[in-house]
């Protein structure tokens, strides 16, 4: 963590990676994220699961989910629940960053769905994905959120051919994509969901240098920093930052001292934003195409089934 912090740092944008953010109070943050009224996307890609799910699980069968990311697992019912009613689900893989967090979703999971072997794996999904053993045939392979638009593209790539090579050719994979503005979504819109009235995103944002002050002994002043996002067209992505209000220094035991001027960022995430066109361009990166592509009717957001590429 440390080496990696110093070399986000070092950086003429001064970045960190997004994984920090995710202790326990920084994913009780985001589970408030995700129910705040400006940030559209996770009711409208539950509204897109609980249309899709019972036709296309009835379709596949498949008989195991992994999911990457998973966190509370609110969205992952939706397919496990088709997976039961169509009675072909046997097992859920939930794998996430945030351990503690993970067991106690397991735990529920398990008296939720009596039938289903619960399996979880703290893993962070920047590193290999090294595939369970015994995955039953077909398995599907969930990135929900749009999780993938918190990766450069590179990298993005690479997370799905790490994906693609755990597949089997009857397995598949759905992935939830935040979708770019266009004429039922405007920029404005796109911005508020990283930005909300009640200043939740800024909270979470802003917890992140309390996660460096515990783990490294840093000593960030939270108030010395605000919460700033905004949609950059050119890059077709939200991005995240986190501006010093005044000039300081920061010490990080085994780093040593980081100036900030006043107004220097920290860019803390970066959110991209699809359309089919960048999807299938990133799919076929990875080896992968696209089966399917569901999305609403404002355009907002989609839901998309990959396979292996033919
Ligand atoms: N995958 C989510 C997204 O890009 C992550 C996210 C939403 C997020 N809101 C955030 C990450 C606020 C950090 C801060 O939409």
């Amino acid at each position: 963590m440390l080496a990696d912090v110093a070399r986000g740092l070092a950086r003429s944008q001064k970045e960190l990676s997004p994984k920090y953010f995710y202790d326990r109070r920084g994913s009780e943050l985001f589970e408030e994220i995700t129910r705040l009224e400006e940030y559209y996307q996770t009711r409208t890609e539950r509204a897109l699961l609980e249309r899709m799910m019972p036709r296309r699980v009835d379709l596949h069968r498949p008989r195991a989910l992994v999911e990457l990311g998973a966190g509370s697992a609110r969205k992952s019912r939706i397919i496990l629940d088709a997976m039961v009613e169509a009675g072909c689900g046997r097992l859920f893989v939930p794998v996430d960053v945030s351990g503690d967090f993970l067991q106690r979703t397991a735990a529920t999971l398990r008296e939720e769905y009596p039938s289903l072997s619960v399996a979880p794996r703290t893993a962070d999904m920047t590193e290999p994905l090294d595939k369970p053993d015994g995955l039953p045939r077909p398995t599907w392979f969930a990135l929900l959120g749009s999780t993938i638009g918190n990766f450069p593209e590179a990298d993005a790539a690479e997370l799905l051919g790490g994906v693609a090579r755990a597949m089997n050719p009857e397995d598949r994979f759905l992935m939830g994509a935040d979708l770019k503005p266009g004429p039922g979504k405007s920029v404005d819109r796109l911005e508020r969901a990283y930005d909300d009235a009640r200043g939740v995103t800024a909270a979470f944002n802003l917890n992140v240098l309390s996660v460096l002050n515990r783990e490294l002994g840093a000593d960030f002043d939270p108030d010395r920093f605000r919460h700033r996002s905004f949609y950059n067209e050119e890059d077709d992505r939200i991005e995240m930052h986190l501006v010093s209000v005044a000039e300081q220094e920061v010490t990080i035991p085994g780093l040593g001292v980081t100036r900030l001027e006043a107004g220097e960022s920290i860019r803390t995430e970066i959110s991209c934003k699809y359309d089919r066109e960048t999807v299938a361009r990133l799919f076929d990166a990875a080896g992968l195409e696209i089966e399917s592509w569901d999305e609403d009717e404002e355009g907002m957001f989609a839901l998309v089934l990959g396979r292996h590429r033919h």
